[in-house]
């Protein structure tokens, strides 16, 4: 996929307002400060458009870029606040929920849900959780394990290995995993291949 640019279209808290369902989209989720925002101007080299902090909890809203590509359709990349942010109150927490919730429900384009989750810690039951939602809705998502330019290279393979064993313990199964780096791009070409393959097969 070759992207000319990427832009900020709009922030939402509520489906109906997002940009009409006409392009095809994937979207990013993830506990707060996993690294969405970061992965997404990785993704499309450009930094600063999609807002990172140091602080969790900076996305609080559904944001909309849409990413122009050379040749074929142009696509949605969407931004979703993250979750498990320990200072916020148990009615935004319920909040979260029911946007992220009503956003899957709801958004016909929505073609796959990256999860991330830090690649430095094992798999935690939040994380989980909210993948085996995913699974009983019958919601399509992969796992973007990030930060990996944190750990050593054997580190990597083995924390992969381990979260990946975890997953098939529990179900039986794993779904398609990925590493990423925003600092060293790690993962960008196999992540944006697998994007370019998921809009080709909905044809
Ligand atoms: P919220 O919007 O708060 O949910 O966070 P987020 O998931 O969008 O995370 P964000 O991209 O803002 O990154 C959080 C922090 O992690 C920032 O300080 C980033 O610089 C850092 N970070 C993100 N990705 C990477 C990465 O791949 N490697 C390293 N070393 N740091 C990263
Ligand atoms: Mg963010």
């Amino acid at each position: 996929m070759h992207i000319l640019d990427a832009v900020f279209l709009m922030s939402n808290t509520n489906v109906t307002g997002c940009p009409p369902a006409n392009l095809p989209e994937v979207a990013f989720i993830g506990r707060s400060n996993v690294g969405k925002s970061s992965l997404i101007n990785m993704l499309v080299n450009k930094k600063g458009l999609a807002k990172t902090s140091g602080t969790p909890g900076k996305t609080q809203t559904i944001n909309h870029f849409e990413v122009q590509v050379k040749k074929g359709t142009n696509w949605y990349l969407v931004d979703l606040p993250g979750y498990g942010y320990a200072k916020i109150s148990k009615s935004s927490r319920g909040d979260w929920k029911n946007m992220t919730r009503h956003y899957l429900k709801e958004r016909e384009n929505l073609k796959c849900l990256f999860v991330l989750v830090d690649i430095r810690h094992e798999a935690q039951k939040l994380d989980i959780e909210f993948m085996e939602q995913l699974i009983n809705d019958e919601f399509p998502f992969c796992l973007v394990l990030t930060k990996a330019d944190k750990l050593k290279e054997k580190a990597v393979v083995d924390a992969y290995e381990k979260y990946e064993n975890t997953l098939i313990e529990r179900w039986g199964d794993a779904p398609t995993m990925l590493v990423s780096s925003a600092e060293s791009q790690l993962g960008k070409d196999q992540i944006l291949n697998l994007i370019t393959t998921l809009f080709e097969e909905d044809k």
